[in-house]
């Protein structure tokens, strides 16, 4: 029987028991946590996720707000935005949607928010401390949502083979880290692949643990993958698909259904990694409120 790996089911369950720590302050008399979402532009993919990420704030009792900015605004202007909510003790966690338009810098932007509010763990000072294996740095926000993921379904990550396609700066490389890191989390051995490994299948084919974040729909096909093995697809792509109203429908990068039969565990796409991302970011404004106590 394979596990599906439902990342709703996980996400539902952290989040009550978050729900409950913020209930726990409120009562104390505190202020409850509060993320803010900046979003530029008309992107629907960005407005979707933002949307998504103030209704889950909101569902476990933090302030969720969005700050819309029209597509033409400057880059200069943009910063001094977030070097105003960088201020404002009133906000704990602060994200900029991406992609960005053309104009703007993403590298300057992201390292433009305070690495305490940094609750997508995007900045310098989170990746470095992340590298270091420091304790008290932001985690990356869909790495460390797939971490809970993993632990919420028992999936022990020490002294096994995880082997990770794609580098990116938001997935691939921190993923690498987290699962390296001497911590609860971790203690695996980490193969990175890219677009210029030779013979992939010989990795992949290799992995206990096979996480997959390269953006290419149905890419990993069940030859690729070893008997038994646990599957995380991060991919997220719209496809087309004329039977919906929409017109598309997401498609991970594992090709799922021939793939299911041959694994002992796998993770849909939707509902699979993409709950744990809010999830993670959810985590991270806690623990970065939490942090302002002690
Ligand atoms: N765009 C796609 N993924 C992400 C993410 O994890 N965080 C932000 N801020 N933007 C994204």
């Amino acid at each position: 029987m394979t596990l599906i790996l439902d990342g709703t089911v996980a996400a539902a369950s952290i989040r009550i028991q978050i729900a409950a720590q913020v209930a726990e302050f409120k009562k104390k008399g505190h202020r409850p946590p509060c993320l803010i979402a900046i979003l530029v532009g008309e992107d629907g993919a960005s407005m979707t996720y933002v949307g998504a990420k103030k209704i889950a704030c909101e569902e476990v009792g933090f302030t969720g707000k969005v700050r819309r900015f029209r597509a033409d605004i400057s880059e200069n202007d943009l910063i001094s935005e977030i070097q105003k909510i960088n201020l404002d003790d009133a906000i704990d966690g602060l994200i900029v949607q991406l992609p960005l338009p053309k104009h703007i810098s993403e590298e300057k932007v992201t390292q433009a928010i305070l690495p305490q509010k940094d609750v997508d763990g995007f900045h310098y000072i989170n990746m470095g401390k992340l590298a270091k294996g420091a304790s008290d740095g932001v985690k990356p926000a869909t790495p460390y949502g797939i971490t809970l993921l993993m632990k919420h379904y028992g999936i022990d990550a020490h002294g096994k083979h995880v082997v990770i396609i794609g580098r990116s700066n938001i997935v691939g490389r921190p993923m690498s880290l987290l699962l390296s890191a001497a911590a609860p989390y971790g203690n695996a051995s980490v193969t990175l692949c890219h677009s210029r490994t030779k013979d992939l299948s010989f990795f992949t084919k290799m992995a206990d643990i096979l996480i997959v974040a390269l953006g290419k729909p149905g890419f990993v096909k069940a030859e690729m993958v070893k008997e038994g093995a646990v599957i995380i697809d991060v991919g997220t792509t719209r496809v087309e698909d004329t039977s919906r109203k929409s017109g598309w429908r997401l498609k991970g990068d594992v090709d799922f259904e021939s793939v299911f039969e041959k694994v002992s565990a796998i993770t849909p796409v939707p509902k699979g990694v993409g709950p744990m991302t809010i999830t993670g970011l959810i985590m991270n404004t806690l623990e970065v409120y939490k942090a302002k106590f002690v």
